[in-house]
């Protein structure tokens, strides 16, 4: 691997989760099999949604209440903190065969990988699909088989700090990464000489994971160097657009992002945003997060606008979750159930959120169109702007070596183990060896 560590670090807790399922899987073999006709039936939903510690309470309530309704239990066993452990967990559960998760929580980049796994659900959603953004349902589709539904869709947005961009006399977020830069340095610089000494312009995510190709990919595009494979299936990774855009984000380290900043993953940047010690930090969005403000510390002091934009644009990636139902569930009628009482209640939430009072909403900025400027305004079929695709849906089943060769050559800049140039030049290499595509330019829109 270049001289430099496994990039791909299993998550810690994956060993630990493995050892819970194992368990898990013991008891059901030997218990789980006695469910008779009469007892009722119990649903495992591998849900990585519902294992992130601020969405525990949400979890439970769901859950009380889908039992209370249709008498189907649940039991949602815990699953690893990054996207490539959760695609590693459930791979290999699902291959197992037997008891396993009936029904799971699925990254939107994932459809392609697990697919032979996967239940069709259009024949069983198809009213719910026709009120639904085509590009979205397209992310959940492989060979026409729609692998899981759309559930939540999440984008990647910038969050700030309303209180301190006003104290030094900004009265909009950055629009740009030149305006980030110097709005982030200068509340720093101000900070620490208030005697905050750890307080940093801008939190990200780093580590060698899913989330650094999300970041990564919004830098590169927003610099006019396109998608790392194009839509129309041409390798375009090598670029000087992206090379200067990595460049950037390497100069960040140690001077507005914390040197450490290249281990962190999504709990890391929240947790140093929660203590107040960043003026900005990217996040994901969505529609429920806006509008229940109150649910996130720091509420009154935070804003959300989109990824600060450069001559190639303005984007956040598209993130998310779509529900699967695995071909070797014993219920498969029940597990449909469950996702139809996800997605309902879901659209619910939407609704009444729409309705909210002013009040509840945070302050925001030229969001996303997905997600609505006012956080909710976005129809069905309206044309999304501000948002960029990874390219899981050209790559497929290929995706995974995809990414873990972009994330590989974009840490080794970040980390200075190579040169944004020589890195660019090797991942364009091996991005043609294992999809078997040709090279072209970047494209900044289709
Ligand atoms: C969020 C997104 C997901 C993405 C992941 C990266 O969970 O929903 O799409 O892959 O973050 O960390």
């Amino acid at each position: 691997m270049h001289g430099m560590a496994d990039p791909v670090t299993v998550h810690p807790g994956l060993g630990l989760t493995r050892w819970i399922w194992g368990l898990f899987l013991l008891v059901m073999a030997l218990g789980g099999c006695r469910q008779s006709a009469k007892e009722p039936v119990t649903l495992t939903f591998l849900n990585p949604e519902w294992s992130q510690p601020d969405e525990a309470p949400r979890a439970e309530y769901a859950a009380q209440q889908f039992t209370r309704e249709t008498g189907i239990r649940l039991r949602h066993p815990p699953v690893p903190e990054t996207s490539l452990s959760q695609l590693e967990l459930s791979r290999e559960l699902l291959q197992k065969g037997g008891p396993g998760p009936d029904v799971l929580g699925m990254d939107v980049i994932w459809p392609g990988i697990l697919e032979e796994y996967l239940t069709d659900l259009r024949p069983y959603f198809a009213t719910e699909i026709s009120s639904l953004d085509p590009d979205l349902v397209a992310s959940y589709t492989v060979n026409s088989k729609l692998v899981a539904m759309p559930y939540h869709a999440q984008v990647g947005v910038l969050a700030y700090r309303t209180d301190l961009l006003r104290e030094y006399g900004y009265n909009h977020p950055p629009r740009t990464w030149d305006e980030l830069e110097s709005m982030a340095a200068r509340i720093q610089t101000g900070e620490r000489a208030k005697g905050r000494k750890e307080f940093w312009g801008y939190v990200w995510q780093g580590a060698a994971e899913e989330g650094l190709t999300c970041n990564a990919l919004e830098w590169q595009f927003a610099e006019g160097g396109g998608r790392i494979i194009e839509n129309d299936k041409t390798i375009s990774v090598d670029n000087p657009a992206a090379i200067r855009a990595w460049r950037r984000a390497r100069h960040w380290i140690g001077w507005i992002s914390p040197p450490s900043v290249v281990a962190y993953r999504e709990l890391d940047s929240m947790n140093v945003w929660e203590s107040g010690g960043a003026a900005f930090r990217r996040t994901w969005q969505w529609h429920y997060r806006l509008t229940h403000r109150q649910e996130s510390v720091l509420s009154d002091r935070t804003g959300y606008t989109s990824m600060p934009g450069g001559p190639g644009g303005r984007v956040g990636t598209l993130g998310g979750t779509g529900l699967a139902v695995s071909v070797q569930s014993a219920h498969p009628h029940e597990a449909v159930e469950l996702v139809r009482f996800l997605i309902r209640r879901e659209l619910q939430s939407q609704e009444e959120s729409a309705r909210a009072q002013p009040p509840s909403q945070p302050e925001v900025y030229d969001l996303p169109s997905v997600l609505g400027s006012d956080g909710h305004s976005d129809t069905p079929n309206e044309p999304k702007s501000g948002v960029v695709s990874r390219p899981s849906n050209v790559a497929a089943s290929e995706y995974e070596k995809v990414t873990r060769a972009y994330i590989a050559a974009v840490h080794a800049v970040l980390t200075g183990q190579k040169r944004a140039p020589e890195a660019a030049a090797e991942l364009e290499k091996q991005l043609i060896k294992i999809t078997g595509f040709r090279t072209g330019p970047p494209k900044t829109a289709d």
